[in-house]
Formats: C-alpha cells, structure tokens, sequence
C-alpha cells in the first residue's frame, strides 16, 4: 500500500542511539506530515474496525509514544483511552506489572478504574522490540479482568520476534 511506503520513508534512522550497536528507528518525523499521520491513523482504524464485529470499549497507550497515537485511534473508534505509565506517575488504586528490560527491570502501572472488568481492549504503541512492555500491559489487563483482543504496533522489529511473547493477536503497520 502505497501509504505505507510513504510513512516508511518519513521514518528517522539512528545509529548508535541511545548507545552503541543500536540502530534506532524514529517515528517523530512522521508527525511533520499530517497526511501522513492521518494515513496511519485511519490504516491502524479500519484494520481493527473490518477484523472485529464487536465494539472495542478501551484503546490501552504505553508510556510515552503510545500516548501520541492512543487517543487519535480510540477517538475514531469510539472507545475510551487509558494511559498506562511507569510505576509512581498515576494517582489512586494501581494494577502492577513489572517487566525485563534490556537491563534490569521496570514496573508498570494503570489505573484499576480506567478498563472495568469485561471491557474488550487494544494495546497500543510506536514499536514492539522483545514485547516486554506490551506483555506486561498485558498483565495488567488481565488484573483488571478484562481482554486484549489485539497489540497494535505501527512498527515491528522482526527479527527479535517480540510478538511471541504476547498472548493476543499482533497487528504492526511497518515491519523492520
Ligand atoms: N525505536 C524506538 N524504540 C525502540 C527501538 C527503536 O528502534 N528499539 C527499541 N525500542
């Protein structure tokens, strides 16, 4: 799609960011094209609107750059938007979850009010690498009994197979 190619073309590519031996892909320049962003907003809507009859009730963001694409997306379908953030930033009752990263481990946190138990939930962010942080979104969607029914990613590094790690179904507009 020939869509798909332009926003693959806006993508920044870093090597030795943020240390050596990584080559980091940045989505930020997309957003100097607002075509471009609402390409990828309505490819990531119309995916999950023509492969789900029933209604999705929360669009799930991950901390930080699953905030800029969350609340577009869940604006169009009609869903509710919930941030779910690093431990000690969100205020009242918690879900926790705590996760492997390259390096030690992290700890996240959504509000227990924000997915009511039976809700039917997207996990969405810029880009699945091992799948640590979508798992452990995961996690805490189960704790509040509720279901993923997809982890929507714009970008998917394919050779670190993250999306084994996760226990619904994977949607990435770019593979890597
Ligand atoms: N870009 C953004 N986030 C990331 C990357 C990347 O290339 N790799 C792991 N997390």
């Amino acid at each position: 799609m020939a869509d798909i190619e332009r926003i693959k073309a806006l993508l920044g590519t870093h090597a030795d960011f943020p240390k050596k031996g990584i080559v980091f892909k940045d989505m930020f320049p997309v957003f100097q094209d607002p075509t471009a962003v609402e390409a990828l907003i309505t490819n990531i809507v119309h995916h999950i609107s023509s492969t789900y009859n029933e209604k999705i009730d929360v669009v799930v963001g991950l901390d930080a750059r699953g905030f800029l694409f969350g609340p577009l997306v869940a604006l169009r379908l009609g869903a509710a938007f919930a941030p779910v953030r690093k431990a000690g930033k969100l205020p009242g009752d918690c879900a926790r979850a705590v996760y492997a990263k390259e390096y030690g481990e992290d700890v996240f946190e959504i509000q227990k009010d924000a997915v009511k138990a039976g809700s039917r939930v997207i996990v969405i962010d810029d880009l699945i690498a091992t799948g640590g942080s979508a798992g452990a979104a995961g996690q805490l969607i189960k704790q509040c009994e509720a279901t993923v029914v997809e982890y929507v990613f714009v970008m998917e590094l394919d050779f670190l197979n993250g999306r084994k790690a996760l226990d619904a179904p994977v949607y990435s507009l770019i593979h890597l």
